[in-house]
């Protein structure tokens, strides 16, 4: 994607050849740095302090992370040390087992000499496969927005609402929620993006309206709890997000809030895809609200507040109380039965067991 007409990806090799250029997300919308990962605990760190973040940026980030272990040391021992200190960075998007588990399958039966270049190849082919998932998530998510087209009197918007950001900040390139809206805007379809501020990390106020700013697609910021009042009052069209891990009978978990907007949605007849590429799906779980494990975070996250002063100044504020104690749940399970659909690289799938094996039958028999 272009950023001030240069174009970017979320992460990318630098011209050394094996350090990993990566957008630091914590800095964005104000400041746009980009920061160098020179070691798998760099690259871990960055996961874990969401320098990188959203499911397949996770992945992606891990594999580089193997990539710049094996650098340093490519024996059995480096190996597994280095899967072991990326896989607890963070517990909730199942795309960081899945990355890791493919360097592991990649690498493990190679002798130790050959494991750094292959360590690198393996990374840059599971970043390109990402930005192809995504590309075809477009085209078939559209299908969706072009079929909301003909109910709409002319110059009336086709009104798209999201959580969180599942755009190509989160990914490698283009998104996965993101990617049918890119689409639909460049091919000329009049569409309006409602963004949840998605607090406690306002990843939808700070990242998703900062994507969208710059790929000049119209949208507006709301506060989380807004959705289901634009809902009663006919001003959704249609609900896309991302997601961290759907189970193997379609439940899906994403970041917490995703939940109470797919209830507004049931409720008011509003259709609730979910936007993915398959290495987000966990075959091996079957119920997401008792088996996924919900990442908890910071208590600051919550407490406080950072943005910029009409000076120019980054400032963290506090706006609880000092004392007041604060839970900091960083996902939801929305269950299947809320799902219109899944939009994946291999159609639009229903959110339902046979319909997610029989898209996938490769991932659902191996697990
Ligand atoms: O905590 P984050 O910012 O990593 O959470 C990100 C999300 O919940 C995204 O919606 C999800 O990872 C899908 S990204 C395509």
């Amino acid at each position: 994607m272009k950023v001030d007409g240069q174009s970017f990806r979320s992460i990318w090799v630098e011209g050394d050849g094996w350090t990993i250029g990566a957008i630091d997300q914590r800095r964005l919308p104000h400041e746009f740095v980009i920061a160098k990962l020179t070691s798998c605990e760099e690259a871990a760190d960055a996961i874990r302090a969401m320098l990188v973040r959203g499911a397949p940026l996770i992945g992606a980030t891990a594999a580089c992370g193997v990539a710049l272990a094996m650098r340093v040391d490519a024996s059995d021992a480096a190996l597994e040390r280095a899967y072991a200190m990326l896989i607890a960075a963070r517990p909730t998007a199942i795309n960081l087992k899945w990355a890791l588990d493919e360097m592991r399958k990649t690498l493990a039966p190679l002798a130790p000499p050959d494991r750094a270049r292959a360590a690198y190849v393996r990374a840059g082919e599971i970043a390109e496969e990402d930005v192809a998932i995504n590309q075809a998530i477009g085209r078939h998510g559209l299908g969706l927005i072009e079929a909301i087209e003909p109910r709409k009197k002319p110059g009336q918007a086709i009104n798209i609402l999201t959580h969180c950001n599942a755009g190509w900040l989160a990914t490698v390139d283009w998104g996965t929620a993101t990617a049918p809206i890119y689409l639909a805007h460049d091919g000329g379809l009049n569409v309006h993006v409602w963004v949840d501020e998605t607090r406690p990390r306002n990843q939808g106020a700070s990242l998703t309206a900062w994507e969208l700013s710059h790929h000049g697609v119209a949208h507006t910021v709301i506060a989380d709890n807004t959705g289901g009042h634009l809902m009663q009052h006919g001003m959704v069209d249609l609900v896309i997000t991302g997601t961290d891990r759907v189970t193997a009978n379609g439940d899906v978990c994403n970041k917490i809030g995703t939940y109470l907007k797919a209830l507004a949605a049931f409720d008011n007849g509003v259709p609730f895809y979910v936007a993915l590429p398959s290495p987000t799906i966990d075959f091996s779980v079957f119920d997401g609200v008792r088996q996924i494990p919900i990442e908890q975070r910071g208590a600051d996250e919550v407490a406080t507040m950072t943005g910029r002063t009409r000076e120019g100044k980054i400032e963290t504020v506090r706006i609880v109380p000092d004392g007041s104690p604060v839970a900091n749940y960083a996902f939801d399970v929305t269950p299947a039965r809320l799902v219109s659909g899944l939009i994946t690289e291999r159609g639009v799938v229903q959110a339902e067991r046979t319909a997610l094996a029989r898209a996938f039958p490769e991932r659902a028999q191996n697990s």
